[in-house]
């Protein structure tokens, strides 16, 4: 079966920077990538390639390549789902936040919607691929809802999770560790299905990297995988924490413990707490589903994972206040970095929105500076957390363009996110511009304690 249109509905963070790369890399199919969110694929389409509203290095060279040629951004769904023989649906799957199952399970409902919207428009047999991360058993809803509402066409459903970071997006669609694809292999239709897909990707990852399983384990697999990335954060930054009361050095910890051939050398950086998108959302869905299915011990085995990290962020930010003579009121705290992570525009769930909470609840006022985080997402992160009033968070924290200007008569600086441009500031002009004792707060490991300690400031770093 030979794919020739592509539709993807969903055009985030991963419909986006997936699609640009198929495009790329598969010239012949055309790509047409869809959301409902006019705003979004204007973005992408904006004649400035700089301007897509997703930040990630090398990601606009692609989309400059493909755009026009056979990559499409539209918000026209359904003429995209009728001309397009392979369906990705790629649209966000955040944790509930009402009713049975609130603060733990996966919300489907973007997910429903699109399948109702499949089955309506198609008229022709659609391989409907499951690009979002999704509970386990959702291809069965997905099937059931097609089947049913459909105009008594064939679907195929394939599992095929994004293992994508954010950051290195570009890299790791390039050149990534395994593609998983899950599919009915049972049946010749289903092994059809995962073939059409497994040619796509065959256009440039090597074949002995593209791996086929049930769509059982495919879509277990992804929650897996995040679940073992964050479950590493969290057991180095409970080591962090051991590390400050004993002498040693989470660095070197993790330095010693990486070189072990068998543990490996990856996800052991200690940090004010992993956010992202991902991590919690996908760990808390594999809690609800582990407790529905009476497996408490599990759920509580990988729920401890989430609790760690929310001490993680929390210890750090009482650690400021306890430094600070036990109290931040009325006193300024710089931020270097509101990202979840370097070289992203992404903020959800991030370290910093949180340590930023707690600070603003002891009265602190706050200046943040971020290299690509715009100022109207920084207080749209606060306002979501309903703390105070919107006008509050207004008054009380400062978005500035410079780092310097953050720093000016700041009690304190708290590195937020390891942005490499952090490195090379003009540490000695911001200790000059702080008053004293000025206080400096790594939460990332980014900064060299010594040269800090040599210009005057008192340096605190996460396991150290
Ligand atoms: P996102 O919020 O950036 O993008 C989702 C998009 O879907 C939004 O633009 C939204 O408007 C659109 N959408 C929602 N419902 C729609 C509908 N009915 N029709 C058309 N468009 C609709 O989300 P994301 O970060 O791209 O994540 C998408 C999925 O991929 C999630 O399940 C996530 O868990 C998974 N994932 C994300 C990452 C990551 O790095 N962000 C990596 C791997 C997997
Ligand atoms: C993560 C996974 O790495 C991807 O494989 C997955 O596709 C994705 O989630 C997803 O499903 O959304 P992402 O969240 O983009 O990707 O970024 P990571 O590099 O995993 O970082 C997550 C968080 O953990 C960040 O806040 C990061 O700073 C933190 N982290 C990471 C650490 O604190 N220490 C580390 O050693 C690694």
């Amino acid at each position: 079966m030979e794919i020739k249109n592509i539709c993807c509905i969903g055009a985030g963070y991963v419909g986006g920077p997936t699609m640009a790369v198929i495009a790329q890399k598969c010239p012949e199919i055309k790509v047409t990538v869809v959301d409902i969110n006019e705003k979004r694929i204007a973005a992408w389409n904006d004649n400035d390639v700089e301007n897509i509203p997703i930040y990630e290095p090398g990601l606009s060279d692609v989309v400059a390549e493909a755009r026009g040629r056979n990559l499409f951004f539209s918000t026209d769904i359904d003429s995209a789902i009728e001309e397009a023989e392979m369906i990705f649906i790629s649209v966000n799957t955040p944790t509930k936040t009402y009713g049975i199952g609130k603060g733990m399970a996966a919300d489907l409902k973007y997910i429903e919607l699109c399948a109702r919207q499949i089955a309506r428009v198609s008229k022709t047999d659609k391989i409907v691929v499951e690009k979002s991360t999704l509970p386990v058993r959702t291809a069965e809803a997905l099937k059931n809802i097609l089947d049913n509402t459909g105009n008594g066409v064939n679907y195929q459903i394939l599992s095929n999770p994004e293992f994508l970071a954010e950051g290195t997006a570009v890299e790791d669609l390039i050149d990534p560790d395994r593609v998983l694809i899950g599919g009915d292999i049972d049946t010749t239709k289903g092994k059809e299905a995962v073939m059409a897909l497994v040619d796509v990707y065959a256009h440039w990852v090597p074949n002995e990297r593209i791996l086929t399983t049930n769509v059982w384990s495919s879509e277990l697999s992804k929650l897996t995988a995040n679940a073992f990335l964050a479950q590493r954060v969290s057991s180095i930054n409970a080591m962090s924490e051991l590390c400050e009361k004993t002498g040693a050095d989470v660095n070197e910890v993790a330095r010693a413990v990486g070189m072990d051939s068998r543990i490996g050398s990856k996800f052991l950086k200690s940090s004010v707490g992993f956010g992202g998108s991902c991590f919690q959302k996908d760990i808390l869905n594999l809690v609800y589903i582990a407790k529905s299915f009476g497996l408490y011990e599990v759920a509580d085995y990988w729920e401890q994972v989430i609790i760690m990290n929310d001490h993680q962020k929390k210890r750090f930010a009482a650690n400021i206040v306890k430094t600070l003579f036990n109290t931040v009121s009325g006193k300024k705290i710089a931020f270097l970095g509101w990202a979840f992570k370097k070289d992203t525009n992404d903020t959800r769930e991030s370290a910093a929105i949180y340590v930023a909470d707690y600070l603003l609840n002891e009265q602190a006022e706050i200046v943040i500076y971020d290299p690509k985080v715009k100022e109207e997402q920084i207080y749209a992160d606060l306002d979501y957390l309903n703390s105070r009033t919107e006008e509050e968070n207004r008054q009380r924290v400062r978005v500035v363009k410079d780092p310097y200007e953050a720093g000016k008569e700041a009690h304190a600086v708290a590195v937020l996110t390891e942005w490499d441009e952090f490195k090379t500031l003009d540490w000695k002009r911001i200790y000059d511009d702080m008053l004293k004792p000025a206080f400096l707060f790594d939460g990332r490991r980014l900064l060299e304690r010594r040269t800090k300690e040599e210009l005057g400031f008192e340096f605190y770093a996460i396991g150290s």
